[in-house]
């Protein structure tokens, strides 16, 4: 069986399990403490149940997170600065800071809400 591994060596395997139960806590994450340094245009993968979680914020402040593991083979995405998306280090698959897919082989978007449009996001 094919089991790519990411630059960081991490046995896909336990990512392809982790994505099969991406249950996402996004009231947690976007309010994470980890997330107020993150400026505009940046992108940064933080963790919540050991679940990797990929988190960014567009030029009008709002904050996106979406799965940070790739619907192609599972692997970690990682951020492009200079085009503000996802980038797949494996077979290339990109995904918009929102999760859909901008390039194949992945046809599948990462699981993703919207912070500003999420009725359930409060404060706890
Ligand atoms: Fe991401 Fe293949 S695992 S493009």
């Amino acid at each position: 069986r094919f089991t790519p591994k990411t630059s960081a060596g991490t046995a896909l395997t336990e990512n392809a399990d982790a994505a099969s139960q991406f249950v996402t806590d996004w009231a947690r994450t976007l309010l994470s403490p980890d997330l107020e340094s993150l400026e505009p245009g940046e992108g940064r993968i933080i963790r919540r149940g050991g679940k990797p979680i990929a988190c960014s914020r567009d030029d009008d402040g709002t904050l996106h997170a979406t799965s940070a593991i790739c619907t192609h083979l599972y692997c970690l995405v990682e951020w492009n600065d200079g085009e503000a998306s996802w980038d797949c280090p494996c077979h290339g698959s990109r995904f918009s800071p929102d999760g859909e897919v901008l390039e194949g082989p992945a046809n599948e978007p990462l699981p993703t809400r919207r912070a500003s449009s999420d009725p359930d996001l409060k404060r706890e």
